[in-house]
């Protein structure tokens, strides 16, 4: 099996779930309040070793009270932090997500994953040349893509980018990614596009692959547009369902199956993670795939 690296953001999910939703100078009152391990990066790491896959996250966090609690959880979850940049006298990352009836709205701190950044990408560049397939996000320095994808894309590596929080990129850097999974509020930033989304999707056969949440998943297969529905499961909470997509898909990728199974895979694995309140909290094991009827 080929190794995985992801590049990302670490942070603590912090949840208020409420019925109602506070307009500006209101006052509601929630009724739950949890906390789990989040971040883009971290997320998509978690899926891809439950579900198997050889992966080390390279990231950062803070000096601080979260620490041990995070590193533990890594090694917990079969995710290499060998190359894990701890940074004193800043905070880890935080996320402050408010859920509403399974959906959400979320307010990103970035903290240490700011210094995911340009230095940290120098010093993990021959570290990284080691791994095979790489999974990357927006929600660290857009410095480090700029960097590290042109370098990566010399080396014949297969890049997966999840443009999420959607910013408009670079052309330059978009043709040197491999697959890139934007969800379908992202995907008209990220490709500045003003056109319906198949328009689009032609001009990237079996590239640009578009989550739609409950609808499923659309791209071009070369011939035409092939949407993979999702599952019908009674959805809880939302939050990570990219991120399981992403992780999943990007295991199959690296066992080498055909597209189309990826994507597929990819959906399985997310329907299953709406079940459960949390990003990480949700996300399935191998086995649960293969024993959930589909
Ligand atoms: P998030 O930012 O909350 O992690 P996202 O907006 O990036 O998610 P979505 O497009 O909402 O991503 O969801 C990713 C995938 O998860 C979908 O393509 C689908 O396969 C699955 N999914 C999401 N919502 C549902 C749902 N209500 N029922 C079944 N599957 C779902
Ligand atoms: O995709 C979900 C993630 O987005 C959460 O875990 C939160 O940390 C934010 O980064």
């Amino acid at each position: 099996m080929k190794r995985i690296a992801v590049v990302g953001s670490i942070n603590i999910d912090y949840f208020v779930e409420s019925n109602k939703l506070p307009k500006f100078g209101e006052t509601v009152m929630g009724n739950n309040f949890f906390m789990d391990l989040g971040g883009k990066g971290a997320n998509q790491a978690v899926a891809v070793a439950r579900l198997g896959g050889d992966v080390t996250l390279f990231g950062s966090i803070g000096n601080d009270e979260q620490r041990v609690l995070l590193i533990n959880h890594f090694q917990n979850e079969k995710v290499g932090i060998d190359h894990l940049n701890v940074v004193e006298g800043v905070s880890t990352g935080a996320a402050f997500i408010q859920l509403f009836h399974s959906e959400n709205r979320i307010i990103i701190v970035p903290g240490a994953n700011e210094y995911t950044n340009a230095n940290y990408s120098k010093k993990i560049k021959n570290q990284l040349l080691q791994y095979d397939v790489f999974l990357f996000q927006l929600e660290i320095p857009i410095e480090t893509l700029e960097f590290l994808i042109p370098i990566l894309h010399e080396h014949n590596k297969t890049i997966i980018l999840d443009p999420a929080p959607a910013e408009k990129l670079d052309k330059d850097l978009l043709d040197q990614v491999t697959y890139l999974t934007p969800n379908e509020h992202e995907f008209a930033t990220v490709l500045g596009h003003e056109e319906k989304i198949s328009d689009t999707l032609i001009k990237y056969p079996n590239k640009v692959i578009v989550t739609c949440g409950e609808k499923g998943v659309v791209y071009h297969n070369g011939n035409k547009i092939v949407t993979i529905p999702a599952r019908k499961v009674k959805a809880i909470d939302t939050t990570g369902a990219g991120d399981t997509f992403t992780g999943a898909f990007t295991v199959a990728v690296s066992k080498g199956k055909p597209l189309e199974e990826c994507i597929q895979y990819g959906v399985y694995a997310a329907s299953l993670s709406v079940m459960k309140k949390g990003a990480q909290a949700g996300m399935p094991f191998h086995d649960q795939l293969e024993t959930v009827e589909g």
